[in-house]
C-alpha cells in the first residue's frame, strides 16, 4: 500500500442507503443516517490518504421524485449533519464546496450551506465537495445559460466572444474550482452515471463495488484505489 499512487481527485455516487435499510427491516431514512456517518468518517481519512479533492452525490435533481416522508428525511438529515460537518471540516482543516443548484432547498439549508462555504474558505486540507440537487444535465444547461449573460454582456458593451474552448466553458460549471475525477466510485453495484459529473467523468476510471454506503469505510476506499492503480489511462492515445 505504500508505493500507491493516490489520485488527486475522487467522486464517489453514494448509493445504497435504502438498500442497507430495507435488509434490516428499517425505514429508508435509517439507511440515510447510516449513509451519513459513513461519509462523516470517511472525509478525515481521505485527506490523510493525500486525495486532494473528494466529490460525493448526495442528493439528484431527480432524487425530489421520492416520497415526501422520505424527501423531508434528508432534508432534516441534512440539518442535523451540517453543524457536524462544519466541526469536522474545523478540526481537519477541510474546506467545503456545494455544487447543483441551491437556490431551491428550505432558507434554512441555503444559509447552512453558505455558512459552511465561507467558514472554511481558508482550509487547506481535503477540498469535500457535496452534490445537493445537482444533476449533471442541470449544471450544463445553467452553465450555458451564464455564458449567454455573458456573450449578451460583451455585446452591450460593443465587444464580441466568439471563440469557446472546452476549457472557456468548463469555468462557467459548478465544478470551475475542481478537478475533473481521476477516479469515480459507484457503491451497491448499479453499473450507472445516474446524471453526476456527465461533463467532468469523460475519462474518469470507473469503480464499481457492492458494498452498500453505509458499510463503506477507509479500507473498501483504499481496495477502490488499488483498483485504480491497475488501470493504464490512455486518454485517447496509445
Ligand atoms: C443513495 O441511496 C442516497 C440518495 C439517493 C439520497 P439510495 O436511497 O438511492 O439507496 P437505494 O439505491 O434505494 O438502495
Ligand atoms: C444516485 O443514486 C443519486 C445519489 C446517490 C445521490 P440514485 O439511487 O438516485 O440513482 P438511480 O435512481 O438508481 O439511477
Ligand atoms: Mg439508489
Amino acid at each position: 500500500m505504500n508505493d500507491l499512487h493516490i489520485p488527486e481527485s475522487v467522486a464517489i455516487i453514494m448509493d445504497g442507503n435504502g438498500r442497507w435499510a430495507k435488509k434490516r427491516g428499517l425505514p429508508r431514512t435509517m439507511g440515510h443516517k447510516e449513509g451519513c456517518k459513513a461519509i462523516e468518517a470517511l472525509v478525515p481519512e481521505a485527506g490523510k490518504l493525500g486525495i486532494k479533492y473528494l466529490t460525493v452525490y448526495a442528493f439528484s435533481t431527480e432524487n425530489w421524485k421520492r416520497s415526501e416522508e422520505e424527501v423531508t428525511g434528508l432534508m432534516n438529515l441534512f440539518r442535523y449533519y451540517a453543524m457536524r460537518l462544519l466541526k469536522n471540516a474545523r478540526e481537519n482543516n477541510v474546506r467545503i464546496r456545494m455544487i447543483g443548484d441551491r437556490s431551491r432547498f428550505p432558507k434554512d439549508i441555503i444559509d447552512s450551506i453558505n455558512k459552511l462555504e465561507e467558514e472554511t474558505r481558508d482550509n487547506t486540507g481535503l477540498n469535500f465537495v457535496v452534490a445537493a440537487n445537482y444533476g449533471g444535465r442541470d449544471e450544463i444547461r445553467r452553465a450555458a445559460m451564464k455564458y449567454r449573460d455573458e456573450v449578451l454582456r460583451a455585446k452591450e458593451l460593443g465587444t464580441d466572444i466568439s471563440e469557446l474552448s472546452e476549457a472557456d466553458f468548463a469555468k462557467y460549471l459548478d465544478t470551475a474550482e475542481v478537478p475533473d475525477p481521476d477516479l469515480l466510485i459507484r457503491t451497491s453495484g448499479e453499473l450507472r452515471l445516474s446524471n453526476f459529473l456527465i461533463w467532468q467523468c469523460a475519462y474518469s476510471e470507473i469503480v464499481i463495488t457492492d458494498t452498500l454506503w453505509p458499510d463503506f469505510n477507509k479500507d473498501e476506499l483504499v481496495k477502490c484505489i488499488e483498483e485504480y492503480n491497475k488501470r493504464n489511462r490512455r486518454f485517447g492515445g496509445v
